[in-house]
């Protein structure tokens, strides 16, 4: 509840009227919006709100909601209530100002509208910014792609999840108990996320049985359509052979198509509203079309082909695709540049349903990458971004690591196609320079049945961000982050600032105890990506090298003498990341093999001093989280500041665990000695 000082300047709704006939459908995201409503405003405000619809008497203690077609069926939409926000699919407008003759008001341009506005609406009131003469505003998201990848398992564990068992599965099947499922429908569209993938990429075909559609799948679709999330599903491309039995699953075999388009059909009819497929092949040993001699879009287009037969189910296939058993010896070998080497000249092949996935580096979640350069190479065919909520390379939520802030530059790049301005988040708009019309954002979440949903109450921040920016992707992240500490701690001014100021400082402090100037994370990157262990980048056919040795380290990926992959870009920034004179020094060695002793632009420290300082610096500010969350006890609930504390104690132990591996391993690998005698002596 919001204290009794600010609630009393709040709109005194006691009633929430719902128009329509979808106020009478318990499935629709219209009356959703009536109940969250009721429930929403009746706590913020402690006062008993009741539920009526278009045949209740209307008082200036009236909010009405509905559709943008059932006000104007019903009682006109008044000229002022049509602003653009409801030209445009989930947009929303809300006027929260009534008076004796007038009810305050929420429209939406569609259902799933409606109930935006309603979360929109609550989120202001619980934040104490609305009053009854509060103006009316409306928003519409500048993409209509907003999803989620949950990397769950049928056997109920989740790759690379942090947060417990699946909500969704167990034992190999649909779980009985989808409590959970319908608390994250609630969660993400109250953060206007609609869409999500409920599988691991990593697919196991026999989640398309008739028995777990029928008695899994389907469950899981109507227990989130109330909260407008639609699911889709990722498959296994070895499915024909695997689950269906034929002798092969090339996507050109009539029997192979015949079998996707009956697979397809009964998907649509367990799932009628189905979101799509998303397909991750040719890719760290999963099969593919390659394997098959087929071309990428040639795989693609045959679940495009089935998926179109039924409704707007979209094929996100995942430009993730790349050699994991590369030489090193080659020079000329760069993971880096697989996405654009798969997937570029196929520009245009793909059919109009499918959507390059793409990862937002072009690694893989590393804490500093530069932006993929296949989003500045498709054109004709379109292509989203994926980002990682799940800090699988940051962290693994035993770490609080905020990342809007690295997504926001990442939206904020501008790629200069055609010499033109292009920031990537004009790009995956369909107003975008390519105009595609099915563009957006996705992100592997992988929530887990822990209370804390993520493992860590702080992560949740990620989560909310990502929501947030995936709706208006100019958003501030620092911005993002005192709105969602105000709904989700406090709205004291002090909780705000510090909650704000201490996880602002998290990925500044994590990269500079981690992998600094591009180098990547250097997390152990064969097993657990998780801690230091600088040594298992190289050496091994992954590609996430480093070159280090004891000279020099980087990977040059110029055009002149190395790898070539600066090249992808278009002209311009191609030609600021070909010179280490004018590459960031927070990109050097991700573009450059140079000598230790380099000096920096920005400091004119050499590359190996650089090193120890910021792993000192990173580590030193994860020491303070502890002391400054502890000013926090009393303020905020006493068990998740427990929860909190704790974790903050191991992230400030491990951070000097970080510090002293990643200097030690450079020291003695280059021994070249520390300035300040710190590393000299260990
Ligand atoms: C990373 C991750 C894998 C995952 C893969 C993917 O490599 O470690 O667990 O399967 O990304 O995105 O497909």
């Amino acid at each position: 509840p919001l204290p009794a000082s600010t609630a009393a300047n709040s709109p005194a709704i006691d009633t929430v009227v719902v128009l329509g006939e979808e106020a009478r459908d318990e499935t629709s995201p219209v009356a959703t919006a009536g109940r969250e409503l009721v429930d929403g405003i009746s706590k913020i405000l402690g006062r008993a709100v009741a539920l009526g619809d278009a045949s209740s008497p209307r008082t200036s203690s009236t909010l009405v909601i509905g559709t943008r077609d059932a006000f104007s069926s019903l009682e006109g939409v008044p000229s002022s209530s049509s602003p653009s926000p409801l030209d445009h699919s989930d947009g929303y407008w809300i006027d929260p100002s009534s008076s004796s003759s007038s009810s305050a008001r929420i429209l939406g341009h569609d259902a799933r509208g409606v109930l935006y506005g309603a979360f929109a609406y609550l989120s202001k009131l619980a934040q104490g910014e609305l009053s009854v003469e509060s103006a009316a505003w409306g928003s519409a998201p500048q993409a209509p792609v907003r999803w989620i990848n949950q990397w769950d398992n049928m056997d109920g564990s989740i790759e690379r999840g942090y947060g417990g068992r699946s909500l969704f599965f167990e034992g190999g099947a649909v779980r009985d108990d989808l409590a959970r499922v319908k608390e994250y429908a609630r969660l993400m569209a109250s953060v206007g996320l609609n869409g999500i993938v409920i599988n691991n990429v990593n697919a196991n075909a026999s989640l398309l049985s008739e028995a777990s559609l029928r008695d899994g799948v389907k469950r899981v679709a109507d227990t989130m359509r109330p909260y407008g999330v639609r699911i889709g599903l990722a498959l296994n491309f070895d499915a024909p052979r695997t689950l269906g039995g034929l002798a092969t699953s090339d996507p050109l075999d009539a029997a192979v198509v015949e079998w996707w388009t009956r697979t397809t059909q009964l998907v649509y009819h367990y799932v009628p509203d189905l979101l799509g497929y998303t397909i991750k092949a040719n890719s760290e040993g999963q099969p593919g079309p390659l394997s098959y001699g087929r071309t990428l879009a040639e795989g693609a287009n045959l679940f495009a082909r089935a998926l179109a037969a039924h409704g707007d189910g979209l094929v996100f296939y995942r430009a993730f695709v790349y050699d994991h058993h590369l030489r090193e010896d080659n020079p000329k070998n760069d993971r880096a540049s697989a996405a654009v080497d798969f997937f570029a000249h196929l520009d245009g092949a793909f059919l109009d349903n499918v959507v390059v996935q793409v990862k937002f580096g072009p690694i893989d979640f590393q804490v500093r990458e530069p932006v993929s350069p296949l989003l500045a190479r498709l054109r004709k065919t379109k292509a989203a971004i994926e980002f990682m909520v799940a800090q699988e390379y940051m962290g693994q939520q035993t770490h609080a690591v905020y990342l809007a802030p690295q997504w926001q530059e990442v939206l904020s790049f501008d790629l200069r196609v055609d010499g033109k301005p292009s920031l990537v988040r004009d790009i995956l708009s369909p107003a975008g320079p390519f105009a595609w019309p099915t563009t957006g954002y996705t992100a592997v979440v992988n929530v887990g049945r822990d209370t804390t949903w993520l493992g860590h109450h702080l992560a949740m921040a990620n989560l909310y961000a990502y929501g947030r920016l995936a709706w208006a992707p100019a958003s501030d992240a620092r911005a993002l982050l005192d709105e969602w500490t105000r709904l989700t701690w406090s709205t004291d001014a002090e909780v705000v600032a510090a909650v704000g100021s201490l996880l602002m400082d998290t990925w500044p402090a994590y990269e500079g105890h981690s992998g600094n100037l591009g180098i990547q994370t250097l997390c152990d990157i064969l097993y657990t990506h998780y801690g230091p262990s600088p040594a298992s980048q190289d050496g091994n056919g992954w590609g996430q090298w480093t070159r280090a040795d004891a000279t020099a380290l980087g990977m040059d990926r110029t055009v002149a003498t190395g790898t070539g992959f600066a090249g992808q870009y278009p002209r311009e920034v191609a030609a600021v990341y070909e010179d280490p004179a004018t590459t960031p020094d927070n990109l050097l060695l991700w573009f450059h093999h140079v000598p230790y002793t380099h000096p920096l632009k920005s400091s004119g420290k050499t590359v190996i001093q650089h090193f120890y300082d910021a792993h000192y610096e990173g580590a030193a500010t994860v020491q303070t989280f502890p002391a400054r969350w502890a000013r926090l006890r009393g303020k905020v609930d006493d068990a998740r500041w427990a929860h909190v504390a704790f974790k903050l104690a191991y992230q400030a132990g491990h951070a000097l665990v970080w510090r002293d591996s990643v200097c030690r391993f450079y020291h003695a690998l280059s021994g070249i000695a520390d300035d300040k005698q710190r590393v000299n002596n260990y």
